[in-house]
């Protein structure tokens, strides 16, 4: 079964497992066919992470996050008056060296069954014939007007006059699938060495961009240890660092755990309550010690260590809200978007993959480099282009991701994978800026803690809270007493809170497959 957020993109997935390609196999035709379908986060100049667990029990990581260019600095986002700029959200500097195609390629190389080629192909195809634009692509690329119209390029593929397109258009894209083509025939080199390597190169320059040839040579995508910890009695395999959201997430599950917050049932005031201070304490945790491990020492052992949890815990009030200031400082405002992609697919034999990519913000940094179709990031804004001051999610960031050459800024991307009794259990992932953490755990909470049936965990309504600006952000659906309740209890408190990241989900049970769509937004859920 595969679950991603465009029809297009899991059909050829469910194809890939249906010719007998395994689970790896269908994430790489799938993450190349959403960057041909969902131009707004599938991508090829992008970056993600890739989490597996075979059927034999082995697990595999895969870091194909972008890096920063060896022309990148510090305060390269600051201007004469320190003040950060926009140049690190939109256009050429914004990007930073892509990731994608070394991650799949490594991934496929390791543990793929099929030809590399066969599973570009359908992206090849989608890109050289065109699609018919769903309603919600049409509105999203519309939504980016202003973005695109900037770079003529993106100005002339996505928005044709200029204007919107239409639901049900074709949209064509013969650049890119040459791209894709030479990507097929010629694997990752291309990209890095190749034509499309050089072409990206001489673009970057003409532009003002950072990305060098030497830069896309030397980009490495690369196998980490999964983070692993238990929640109960059920095995949560997550992203470690340059991802905070693995820690984040176990963190806030063992502050949780054994308190009996799940007593008063979803969406109580109480449980809310608990879940939001989880949340702070977290999140003031990733504002101050989260990285790139390569470059900082990120003390995940301390933050998971038990009696760090157990000191934590201590302070939560269960009837008062504890005032972030009390916890950390800093400030931000919250910039909710749901930019990002992910999918999970569980095969035949039981081997999953749970894979979240991305270009950022929608669209990325704007720029479809010429000639070659593709569009580029703005991933260089998960940096903390100032420590202390909040980036495009409204998070506060410390030295630990301040930009350095060769660097990886920090995610909160958390691909997850959830055993029972050592068995697949549960494959679990999502976009949302920040709030992806919180969407993940709340979902996979949902289920473990509340009973739910994989659609329903899906369908609840979530929170959000991280730690600045001191409030919790709540979806629609919660009940005005509970809102009451929580005020009641000094939480600020938005009950027009935006979405909470768009989690799917897949759910292993008694040899059945559940898939779950995420409602707010669009995809396909599909099995054969
Ligand atoms: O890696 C990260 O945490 C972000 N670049 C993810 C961006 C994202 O999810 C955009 N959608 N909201």
């Amino acid at each position: 079964m595969v679950v991603a957020q465009e029809p297009n993109a899991t059909d050829a997935g469910v194809a890939v497992l249906k010719a007998g390609g395994n689970a790896v196999d269908a994430a790489v035709a799938v993450a190349f066919a959403l960057s041909v379908t969902h131009p707004f986060a599938g991508n090829i100049g992008g970056g993600g992470f890739l989490l597996a667990r075979f059927a034999d029990g082995r697990t595999a990581f895969i870091d194909f996050r972008e890096t920063a260019p060896a022309g990148a600095s510090h305060d390269m986002y600051l201007d004469a008056s320190g003040k950060p700029t926009r140049d690190s959200l939109v256009g050429w500097r914004a990007a930073g060296v892509p990731g994608t195609v070394r991650g799949l390629e490594l991934a496929h190389k390791k543990f793929g069954r099929k030809p590399w080629a066969e599973l570009v192909q359908p992206a090849v195809d989608f890109a050289a014939n065109g699609f018919e634009l769903s309603y919600s692509t049409a509105k999203s690329i519309c939504a980016s007007t202003k973005l695109l119209n900037q770079f003529p390029e993106s100005k002339r593929i996505f928005l044709k006059a200029g204007g919107c397109p239409e639901t049900g258009e074709k949209l064509i894209q013969p650049e890119l699938a040459e791209t894709l083509r030479r990507i097929a025939g010629e694997g990752a080199k291309d990209f890095y060495e190749g034509e499309t390597a050089r072409r990206l190169a001489v673009a970057m320059a003409a532009n003002g961009g950072l990305i060098t040839l030497e830069d896309l040579k030397s980009y490495r995508a690369v196998e980490r240890q999964p983070l692993e910890g238990k929640y109960k009695n059920y095995g949560i395999i997550t992203a470690p660092p340059p991802s905070s959201g693995g820690v984040a997430m176990l963190e806030m599950m063992a502050l949780l755990e054994g308190t009996g917050y799940e007593k008063a049932g979803a969406g109580s005031a109480s449980t809310t309550h608990y879940l939001a201070e989880a949340m702070r304490r977290a999140y003031a945790d990733r504002a101050e010690f989260l990285g790139d491990p390569d470059f900082v020492h990120v003390p995940v052992k301390g933050l998971l260590n038990p009696r760090y949890i157990a000191g934590l815990r201590s302070t939560i009030d269960v009837k008062r809200a504890t005032p972030s200031d009390v916890i950390g400082h800093g400030d931000a405002t919250v910039f909710e978007t749901n930019e990002t992609t992910h999918f999970n697919v569980i095969d035949a034999e039981g081997n999953a993959v749970s894979l979240t990519y991305t270009l950022n913000g929608g669209y990325g940094n704007g720029v479809t480099v010429p000639g070659l179709g593709f569009l580029l990031n703005n991933e260089m804004d998960d940096f903390a282009a100032k420590p202390g001051t909040p980036n495009l999610f409204g998070l506060i960031q410390g030295e630990a991701n301040a930009i350095m050459p060769h660097k990886r800024p920090l995610s909160s991307m958390t691909p997850t994978i959830v055993t029972r009794d050592g068995k697949l259990f549960m494959v679990v992932g999502a976009p949302g800026g920040g709030r992806i953490i919180n969407g993940v755990m709340q979902v996979i909470l949902n289920v473990l803690d509340f009973g739910m049936d994989v659609q329903q965990a899906v369908d609840q309504p979530r929170l959000h809270h991280q730690w600045k600006p001191d409030k919790i952000s709540l979806e629609r659906g919660f009940s005005p007493d509970t809102v009451a309740l929580l005020r009641g209890m000094g939480h600020e408190v938005d009950p027009e809170g935006g979405g909470v990241a768009s989690v799917e989900a897949l759910l292993v049970d008694g040899g059945w497959i559940q898939g779950a769509q995420n409602g707010r937004s669009t995809g396909k859920a599909a099995g054969y």
